[in-house]
């Protein structure tokens, strides 16, 4: 592990598949400019190194230029991207070959189209070392591709973490910082508001209900809560995007915190993978899924004895119990599979007093 500024990085890719890579790129370059004389054109700083790795393999003659673009600050793009140094020699006319370090949003790609496109060069392709699939959203064609990575953010070998990490020569990854990101499951009067709550406390995390949220945001007459809103008065689902996007707010809100608990969500697959991107740009991810378990019939007798003292017109009848009971099972299945396929799933003994159900549930939280 390597430590740059206040960010703590592990190994990710080794010199030798970096060296793969170029040799991957360096050869089907050779291929296509073959008797052409390119141009380089190397985007800088982060490109230094690949450029001169596919120069140096390059066995033509061929032109070396460098461009100075920028929208990088600290491991956030900004969206804009701001030329520091441009053009130093007029390309009309000429083969161009774009490389760059890394392909992430495609912003720095899509303003040097524009810049050679204004050249009138007679073609020009496009190399990068790295690719994030994951995070590119344009739709420039990208020729060569030494190697595609996951959305994360790395340094090393010609990429930095301000300023820092260009001449490693391997690449490290941005360590996920330890937070306990629980999704808490349970079928109606399984206990989970109770235990959430005793949670919460004894491991210092935010609670997020989505019915508190949705609640909070509707009383607030916020933009999204409006939103909610209007669908719920017309008795209509609230789609997804909505709910994230109030999720969202309150997990950046408390961003560096301890971690959460998220009760009531996610409810479907889209939600899930959602939840995964959310916490995955946050630096973190879901570290469970805990669903309590109780058997049915218990599960009625509870919520009788409940209705009689709440007055909850829903805990009252048998019939609308059991098949609360039974949409939560049909909701949860799918995701008992999502989280289950990552060994994330955990199943706990919701019958016994609440103390030794808390602990059954420590038990699962301590070992993540
Ligand atoms: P794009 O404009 O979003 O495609 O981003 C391209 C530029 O962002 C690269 O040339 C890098 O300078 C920077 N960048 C993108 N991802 C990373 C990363 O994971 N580590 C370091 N810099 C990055
Ligand atoms: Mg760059």
């Amino acid at each position: 592990m390597i430590q740059l500024h206040d960010l703590k990085f592990t190994p990710f890719i080794s010199e030798a598949e970096i060296n793969d890579a170029i040799e991957k790129v360096a050869a089907k370059i050779n291929e296509d400019f073959e008797g052409k004389t390119p141009v380089f054109l190397g985007v800088l700083n982060g490109a230094f190194l690949f450029a001169s790795e596919v120069i140096k393999r390059f066995k033509g003659d061929c032109e070396v230029n460098f461009v100075k673009l920028s929208s990088y600050q600290g491991t956030e793009t900004s969206g804009e991207v701001n030329s520091l140094m441009g053009l130093t020699q007029p390309l009309e006319g000429r083969h161009v070959v774009v490389i760059e370090d890394i392909v992430d949003t495609g912003n720095t790609l899509e303003s040097l189209n524009s810049i050679l496109e204004a050249e009138k060069v007679k073609e020009f392709k496009i190399a990068t070392l790295f690719y994030k699939p994951e995070a590119y959203k344009k739709s420039l064609h990208i020729d060569y591709v030494g190697m595609e990575i996951p959305n994360d953010f790395i340094v090393g070998y010609g990429l930095d973490y301000d300023g820092l990490g260009r001449n490693l020569t391997q690449v490290y990854k941005l360590k996920e910082s330890k937070m306990t990101n629980i999704v808490l499951f349970g079928p109606p009067g399984a206990g989970k508001g109770t235990q959430a709550t005793i949670l919460k406390d004894t491991y210092n995390l935010k609670h997020i209900s989505t019915g508190d949220v949705f609640r909070y945001n509707i009383k607030n007459e916020t933009e999204l809560g409006l939103m909610a809103k209007s669908y719920m008065d017309q008795g209509q689902l609230v789609p997804d995007e909505v709910t994230i996007d109030m999720l969202k707010a309150e997990v950046r809100q408390a961003k560096g915190g301890k971690g959460f608990i998220f009760d009531g969500f996610p409810r479907t697959v889209a939600q899930a993978e959602a939840l995964e991107e959310l916490l995955h740009n946050e630096g973190t991810s879901v570290s469970a899924m805990i669903a309590l378990e109780v058997e049915d019939d218990l599960l009625v007798e509870r919520l009788l004895e409940r209705g009689k003292t709440s007055g909850r017109p829903d805990d009252a009848n048998e019939e609308v119990i059991r098949k609360r009971i039974k949409v939560y099972y049909e909701e949860t299945a799918i995701l008992k599979q999502f989280y289950l396929k990552q060994n994330k799933y955990f199943g706990v003994n919701g019958v016994g007093s609440i103390s030794e159900i808390t602990q059954r549930l420590k038990d699962v939280i301590d070992n993540l």
